[in-house]
């Protein structure tokens, strides 16, 4: 098999040829039969054709320095796949007497444990190691891919894609560029990502005949990632029946519907045996669900539950349901509180193979939002979480916004409350966490933020989200810090060579100091203390103050002169703040104990209401708008820095333009907001600062 290279122009994000070096430049064995081991055999083979190393299969000639072996029942001589203790995906890694050894029990536990020698690269063939062994804590590592086979009037190719077209479709057509694909799937694979869906939430027409007459394509990426260990997911309408079978209803407890799923879901696995299952958006956003036929969301997802079963697939049923038509002057519904008054209900009564997909936050992928209490709430149900790689909110790709900080505190959250001290650090006890939870539910899911773009995110700095999204959905514990280390090793490999950076750790301070901390500069500069949802109606870039407070989205900060902030509490509120258990329920009541960064999420203050950092509200507004901007341009300015740093120029100059364009935007913030509340409140500011 032929490692995918991708075309010259594409940039190879975490796998450039250097950091193959350390393996390609000496001899490896590589253990099992021809079958089981193509992918990583393939891999070595490639590196050492580049580095001058040797790459053998089953026999040792010779001295070995990396030894990579597949035991048990998939190792020599044998046929089948049959895996023993460390699991489809687990694998030991060691050196001892000069020999690097990692071992595993299927095909996927080999590629990881490879790709964990190259993460380590000249450091894997040092020392001595003690064997250890790597497991995933989380089953699925699942991307979303909210990408149209036909380009949407209004989302376009790829729905809230800010990195070009889709590596996917082409107006209507699958690409006609698989080795991008490849390309991808093998970066992916490096990056621990397990499970795809190939196409949007929101299912077109053309988009729900994938399942039927498109199987093809669907087929075509399916053998694309599988050498890969990704299955491939897809996202189907819940009107199929209807919209492709001719049926009069798609009613989830009608025979011929019960017959329609089962027998079209046969036909997908007679062309793709090991297809991972369906993705469901249903009665939400006008996508069509169970509510038309008077059923719930278990008897929806039970349906596709049901078809899946005889092959071992899964149903992802997504829990984002709300009402997206209400009126704003109705102050006692509250979208925070859908998800789980519709689903918490059910707890226990989903399929075994039916995992509710949960957002991390109670309303859309907030820059700061709580944690979902749904995650919660059903611990007799599958849950799979729900992060956002691309930057709906977060900036569009434009703005440098490193988001592992984020995910890494969901990931920690505990509902038994233990996280109250923990400040972010989950400290290798997963608990009742997040993580956990998602552990045994078995999904971390996320909405990729890739396209057809030659550094795939738009902004190349975007690509570390992807990578560390899948590496924490291996281990939720990892550390954000080291994992953007990881990132920046793998991507901008040390050395003389053309396409390596010679001072990498002048550059591996320069990004620490963009990167490290700009999630919460991104906080700053925009929506203050939680309350979110400031910005542009439809494309949601920029602020907007009032963009969606009269409109039908549910989304409302409620500012008036006197104060900001929406009432969730139980005693003079829409009463959201039960939907959590103790301590999280008082905590989140309360307005002395209530965390300053979800205060306005919670309740509604006066302007001169006292934070626990000792600041006002309002001039807590004014501070933080000030301080994201400087930190914006100390990012600009730190980049500058490193223009003489050996860089890619394309990459160089595509960074320093999008830092033209966050520094543009974070004033455009900044001011709008401080305008804005500065007016309303007539409170001035403490600094004596400009304010418009
Ligand atoms: C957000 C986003 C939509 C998307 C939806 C979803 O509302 O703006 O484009 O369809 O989330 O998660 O389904």
């Amino acid at each position: 098999m032929a490692v995918a290279a991708p075309a010259d122009h594409v940039h190879p994000a975490w796998l450039p040829a250097q950091a193959w070096r350390a393996i390609g430049s000496r001899h490896t064995l590589v253990s099992g039969t021809e079958k089981s081991v193509a992918t990583v055999y393939a891999e070595v083979r490639a590196a050492c054709d580049r580095f001058g190393g040797s790459v053998t299969r089953l026999s040792v000639d010779g001295e070995a320095d990396l030894m990579l072996a597949l035991t048990g029942a998939a190792g020599p001589g044998a046929t089948a796949g049959a895996v023993d203790d460390l699991g489809e995906e687990g694998y030991t890694l060691g050196r001892t007497g000069g020999l690097t050894t990692v071992t595993a029990d299927a095909p996927a536990g080999l590629l990881y444990g490879l790709f964990h020698v190259v993460r380590l690269g000249e450091s894997a063939f040092g020392d001595d190691m003690a064997t250890r062994t790597h497991r995933p804590a989380i089953r699925r590592r699942m991307l979303d891919h909210w990408d149209n086979v036909d380009v949407h009037p209004v989302m376009g190719q790829v729905e809230r894609g800010y990195s070009g077209g889709s590596i996917f479709w082409r107006d209507g057509a699958i690409t006609d560029d698989l080795d991008r694909v490849r390309a991808y799937a093998r970066l992916l694979a490096a990056s621990g990502v397990n499970a795809v869906t190939i196409n949007n939430v929101n299912v077109g027409r053309t988009e729900a005949r994938l399942l039927t007459d498109r199987l093809d394509d669907v087929a075509t990426f399916a053998d694309i990632f599988r050498p890969y260990g990704i299955r491939l997911h897809l996202s189907v309408t819940f009107a199929a029946p209807m919209v492709l079978g001719g049926l009069a209803t798609a009613d989830p407890l009608d025979e011929a519907v019960r017959d329609w799923w089962a027998a079209t879901t046969a036909q997908v696995y007679a062309r793709v045996p090991d297809f991972g299952g369906y993705v469901v958006k249903a009665d939400s956003e006008g996508q069509p669900g169970p509510f038309a036929y008077g059923r719930s969301h278990a008897d929806g997802a039970n349906l596709l539950a049901d078809a899946l079963a005889p092959y071992g697939g899964v149903v992802h049923w997504r829990a984002f349901v709300y009402n997206h038509r209400q009126d704003w002057r109705d102050r006692t519904t509250d979208r925070a509180r859908a998800a789980y008054d519709h689903f918490a209900p059910l707890d226990g009564q989903f399929r075994d193979n039916a995992i509710v997909q949960v957002k991390y936050g109670p309303v859309d992928f907030q820059p700061r939002e709580p944690v979902s209490p749904v995650i919660g709430a059903m611990p007799a149900t599958r849950l799979a979480v729900e992060l956002q790689v691309t930057q709906e909110y977060t900036g569009h790709q434009l703005h440098v916004c490193y988001l592992p900080p984020l995910w890494s505190e969901v990931l920690g959250f505990r509902f038994d409350g233990d996280s109250l001290e923990a400040d972010g650090d989950v400290s290798g006890d997963l608990g009742s966490s997040v993580a956990a939870i998602a552990g045994r539910g078995g999904t971390l899911a996320a909405v990729s933020n890739v396209g057809d773009d030659p550094f795939w995110c738009g902004h190349p700095l975007a690509q570390a989200n992807l990578y560390a999204f899948g590496r924490l959905g291996w281990d939720p514990t990892a550390d954000p810090t080291a994992l953007l280390d990881e990132w920046i090793d793998l991507t901008f490999p040390a050395g003389d060579a053309a396409g390596t950076v010679a001072d990498p750790g002048r550059l591996r301070q320069a990004l620490h100091a963009m990167m490290d901390g700009s999630w919460r500069t991104y906080e700053r500069y925009t929506a203050p203390l939680g309350v979110g949802f400031m910005v542009n109606p439809g494309n949601h870039y920029g602020p907007s103050v009032d963009g969606y407070e009269y409109s039908r989205w549910g989304t409302y900060h409620f500012a008036d002169r006197d104060g900001v902030g929406v009432d969730r509490t139980r005693a003079t509120g829409t009463g959201y703040t039960g939907q959590y258990p103790k301590p999280w329920s008082e905590v989140y009541e309360s307005l002395t104990d209530c965390p300053d960064e979800l205060l306005l999420f919670f309740h509604h203050v006066p302007y001169d209401h006292l934070l626990h950092s000792g600041s006002t509200v309002i001039q807590h507004i004014y501070d933080t708008h000030f301080a994201g901007v400087d930190e914006a341009i100390a990012m600009r300015e730190r980049w500058l820095d490193i223009a003489d740093a050996g860089l890619d120029p394309a990459l160089y100059a595509r960074v320093a333009d999008r830092l033209d364009e966050q520094v543009r935007s974070a004033r455009e913030w900044r001011d709008q907001i401080n305008t804005y509340f500065f007016r309303r409140s007539g409170i001035p500011d403490a600094h004596g600062r400009r304010i418009h």
